[in-house]
């Protein structure tokens, strides 16, 4: 089936017919249920970001529709499905390797169904290595037509042997009102926009995710309407630029129109949204985000760099000084807010004074926090062509150098919070001390404090008594000491 085929974006009819897939699914999964003598088992595996772990809620949803239990354990399941991405080559590699050890599986469990979906599968690289080295693969799909999972899971079942494969190079369809398996009952991911038209020069995230494509605002709101009906207290709203949201549209919006609209959802008690792209972050969203009650006090806005000429050579579009006004602005707007980062080492012809630039922006923002990346060659992109290629030492040096500053950053801005009162939403028991619980602040932070289960999606106030380098020990208080805007 060719995307061309289909030509409005919403498309319903579309809808219809997968929900006549997952039924036809349905008939398949019990025919194995009466086969195997108890309820078939998936275990869905993300790799990636936020839009890949939204994704994954959509898979388990199509297969628990159809009748699969879901397993966190590869050898208990009769379904593996890795969602897969390629941002850095790290991430290739970790899938390959697993791959590796699922061969394995698939010789002691001969039934065993293994499908590849996601960003990797968009490269034609990985697909035609999948084919020589991995050929017991059962299913690849790629980023475009993950709402045909359930069509492509029937083809698969009805052509046992062979390895189906279907991948989309674009689409501008987007296909609503699909079963979803939340995996937190308190909080959901909810995407307002698909790919990205930035093609930053590093990147390979507009070659395996395609143009950008903004939700309709009123299917936005609707979705956000009924996660609050089911509980949901915290959205995040997903795209890979969220400040561009909406233009589009046949009726243009603007992110922070659409943020408005969400603050209303009665029910929704915190908003999150990831990712802001310095150069479409506007006066109005700080405004909106300054007066809501909702809205959470963290921002992330990747820099990548703190360089001009490596800024302009990414084609990030903006410069050290744009960015810096912007957290200028932004902390101006709201002094309790915490600011996080993206930043790439070693990209091409990265100098010591790059370097240096780089860590006097990371001084001057104070950002709470950076997620610091080695430069990772990929194929098709630009920068994967430019001559001034980094030598593994000179790459590793760089990326030291500044995650010794960033380190010594996000410890000194943790600490600052150290005796506050703030409110937390509790997440979830803590792996290490089933005492402790965890919680989130509306800044990002963790905190463990004294609780139970019964605690888990609930606004609770906390003290913060003891920083540990990036996170609290607190306790739990009364109303009295606590100031925040947020309301319980
Ligand atoms: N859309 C977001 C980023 C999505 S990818 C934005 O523009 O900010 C998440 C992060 O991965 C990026 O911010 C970047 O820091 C990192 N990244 C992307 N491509 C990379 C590459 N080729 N090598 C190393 N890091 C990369
Ligand atoms: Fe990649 Fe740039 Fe798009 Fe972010 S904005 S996804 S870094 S191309
Ligand atoms: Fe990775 Fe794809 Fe996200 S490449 S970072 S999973 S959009």
């Amino acid at each position: 089936m060719r995307p061309e085929e289909y030509s409005s974006h919403n498309d319903g009819e579309e809808t219809r017919r997968q929900i006549m897939y997952i039924d036809r699914l349905k008939g398949h999964v019990s025919r194995l249920t009466d086969e195997i003598g108890r309820t078939p088992k998936a275990c869905v595996v993300t790799f990636g970001c936020q839009m890949n772990a939204r994704d994954s809620e959509k898979l388990l949803g199509i297969l628990k529709s159809a009748g699969y239990a879901d397993t966190e354990d590869e050898k208990d399941a009769d379904l593996i499905l890795y969602n897969t991405c390629s941002v850095r080559d790290n991430a290739n590699q970790r899938v390959y390797g697993r791959l590796g050890a699922i061969k394995n599986l698939k010789k002691e469990n001969r039934a065993l169904k293994v499908i590849l979906c996601g960003c990797m599968m968009q490269e034609q690289d990985c697909i035609d290595k999948i084919k020589t080295s991995y050929s017991f693969v059962d299913l690849i799909f790629g980023t475009h037509n993950i709402f045909k999972f359930a069509e492509l899971m029937c083809t698969m079942i009805e052509n046992p042997g062979e390895m189906t494969i279907d991948i989309w190079q674009e689409t501008d369809q987007i296909v609503e009102e699909l079963p979803v398996e939340r995996k937190y009952s308190y909080k959901s991911g909810v995407n307002i926009m698909f790919g990205c038209n930035n093609f930053c020069t590093y990147c390979i995230v507009p070659y395996v995710r395609g143009r950008e494509r903004s939700r309709a605002p009123e299917d936005i709101i609707d979705e956000v309407r009924k996660l609050a009906e089911s509980g949901v207290i915290e959205v995040m709203l997903l795209g890979q630029n969220v400040n561009s949201y909406g233009r589009n549209l046949d009726t243009p919006i603007s992110f922070a129109e659409l943020l408005r609209r969400v603050e209303k959802v009665d029910g929704i008690k915190r908003i999150r949204f990831m990712t802001s792209h310095p150069k479409d972050l506007s006066d109005e969203l700080i405004e909106v985000c300054a007066s809501s009650d909702k809205i959470c006090r963290h921002i992330h806005l990747p820099v990548q760099s703190g360089s001009n000429a490596l800024l302009k050579a990414m084609n990030r579009r903006y410069t050290r000084e744009h960015y810096l006004e912007l957290v200028r602005k932004i902390r101006t707007a709201m002094p309790d807010i915490s600011i996080t980062t993206d930043l790439i080492m070693g990209f091409p012809g990265e100098t010591d004074a790059d370097v240096e630039d780089t860590i006097d922006l990371i001084r001057q923002a104070e950002f709470d926090n950076a997620y610091t990346f080695q430069y990772s060659k990929r194929t098709g992109t630009p920068a994967a062509g430019y001559p001034d290629q980094l030598s593994d030492e000179a790459m590793k040096d760089h990326f030291d150098r500044v995650l010794k500053v960033v380190q010594e950053t996000a410890r000194c801005s943790c600490a600052k919070h150290t005796g506050e009162t703030d409110i937390a939403l509790i997440e979830t028991v803590s792996d290490h001390d089933p005492g402790l619980v965890t919680g989130r602040l509306s800044n990002n932070l963790l905190v463990h404090l004294p609780g139970d289960e019964s605690m888990i999606g609930e606004l609770y106030p906390v003290k913060l008594e003891e920083c540990r380098g990036f996170y609290f020990i607190g306790s739990r208080t009364d109303r009295s000491g606590y100031t925040e805007r947020e309301t319980l």
